[in-house]
């Protein structure tokens, strides 16, 4: 069955009028925010999402990269379910969280300490926290337009536009009311842009506790950063003696031994959160022994204290263990292998439609634009004149042929997915693309 959205008879506009009564907005979560309302989910099988108008549609987006393996994999709902019946939290830790532990700590070369927390904002959070304790220093420095969710300093500059942006990038507010000291202890610096970013990282100097990164940011189309780039980061880093945080909150589904292993980083500190959470919500912080001894009682009070109620709860890492034990490097191997199709039958739609566009992305992620500008950074990915109007449309287009991106149009691809399911999204997207003109 299918409805074509948005339709205002259908039970996902009957769901968002009761919502808009009790939500702001009528939502929980703005980054899934689809014009004029959501499709409510009914359930998710696999690659698929069924709404609850029984539409059924391949989920290319995964709750946000979050779901390696698709919807309700066997094994994983397995494994929470198990841990759930035998109590959902305690106030003690359980085995689980030290066995999930071990498996970051065997597999990614920098990481001797694992310390976990609720979702990939407050890792960020905490991983900044750290940098600061460990370095006595209070300034961060951050890629412009990167997204890092939600701490004060870690969103600063993740709008701003060219009205505001300057030459050099400046800080920009992002949530209005957010202090003037967070945008003066925030540094902001171009993605692949060696230059102008080593420029700025030399002139914050001795103020920068951390320097935080992504290597392949999820907002601006996973653009990698070339190797000589992430050179300048190591070196600046070494010299002017900022921690390097490497934000693995997506990039982890990028490689076995973490996407710093594939991009050659070296870091301090490590943030994870999504695929280790095995669809429950996760977040954690990791790095060297020396630089995660912030956290350690062991001596009195901790450097950087952190903890939570729900943090290391036995269903998220029982469902995190399950899933990552899924994730063999042949797992890793084919998720690279589905890529690499989903952007050439989106390259061959492109061409073949002879409207102007271009894919970007790595590994199994990857996303559509509908310029041909060279793409290095933010600014590059920056939508100008209609192309924001074309992308909602062809973001619609693909919704009522059965296909789900981000309203940006990103996908992040799951192991439950085969390439004849992306031939059929190459075909969808050649006619979606005809059909802007
Ligand atoms: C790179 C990156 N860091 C941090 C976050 C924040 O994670 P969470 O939504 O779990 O708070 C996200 C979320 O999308 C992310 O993509």
């Amino acid at each position: 069955m299918t409805t074509i959205w948005p339709d205002g008879g259908s039970k996902s506009a009957a769901l968002f009028n009761r919502a808009r009564a009790v939500l702001p907005g009528g939502i929980s979560r703005l980054q899934t925010w689809v014009d004029p309302f959501p499709i409510y989910a009914q359930r998710g099988e696999g690659a698929y999402i069924v709404d609850v108008d029984g539409t059924r549609r391949l989920d290319m987006m995964n709750n946000f990269a979050s779901l390696i393996h698709g919807h309700a994999h066997p094994q994983v709902i397995k494994a929470a379910t198990a841990a759930a019946a035998q109590g959902s939290c305690f106030a003690m830790p359980t085995e689980a969280e030290v066995a999930m532990a071990e498996l970051l700590c065997e597999r990614i070369a920098s990481v001797d300490r694992v310390r976990f927390c609720n979702s990939g904002t407050e890792a960020v959070m905490i991983a900044l926290k750290a940098a600061r304790a460990r370095t006595g220093r209070p300034r961060i420095a951050k890629i412009e337009g990167a997204y890092h969710g939600m701490y004060d300093y870690a969103e600063v500059s993740l709008d701003s536009a060219p009205s505001n942006w300057g030459n050099d990038p400046r800080s920009v507010r992002f949530a209005e009311g957010s202090p003037q000291a967070v945008l003066d202890d925030t540094v902001i610096f171009p993605h692949n842009d060696v230059e102008t970013a080593e420029r700025i990282l030399r002139h914050a100097g001795d103020t920068l506790a951390a320097i935080l990164i992504d290597p392949a940011p999820g907002v601006f189309g996973m653009i990698p950063m070339t190797p000589e780039f992430v050179a300048m980061i190591q070196q600046v880093a070494k010299d002017i003696g900022a921690c390097i945080i490497i934000d693995e909150v997506i990039a982890f589904r990028l490689g076995y031994h973490g996407a710093q292993a594939r991009f050659g980083i070296r870091p301090d500190f490590t943030t994870f959160a999504k695929i280790i959470g095995g669809g429950f919500p996760v977040g954690a912080v990791a790095g060297t022994e020396a630089a995660m001894a912030v956290f350690s009682h062991q001596d009195g009070k901790p450097l950087n204290p952190s903890s939570g109620t729900f943090t290391a709860n036995p269903v998220t890492m029982s469902a995190g263990l399950a899933t990552m034990e899924l994730m063999t490097p042949e797992a890793y191997d084919s998720l690279e292998m589905l890529g690499d199709h989903a952007r050439k039958v989106s390259a061959q739609a492109i061409a073949a439609s002879g409207v102007t566009g271009q894919v970007t992305g790595v590994g199994a992620m990857f996303a559509l634009h509908l310029h041909d500008r060279p793409m290095t950074n933010y600014r590059d990915a920056y939508p100008v004149g209609d192309e924001s109007a074309r992308s909602k449309a062809l973001h619609l287009a693909l919704l009522n042929a059965g296909y789900i991106m981000s309203p940006k149009l990103s996908s992040f691809l799951s192991t439950a997915m085969t390439t004849d399911e992306l031939d059929g999204f190459g075909e969808a997207l050649e006619r979606g693309l005809r059909g802007l003109g």
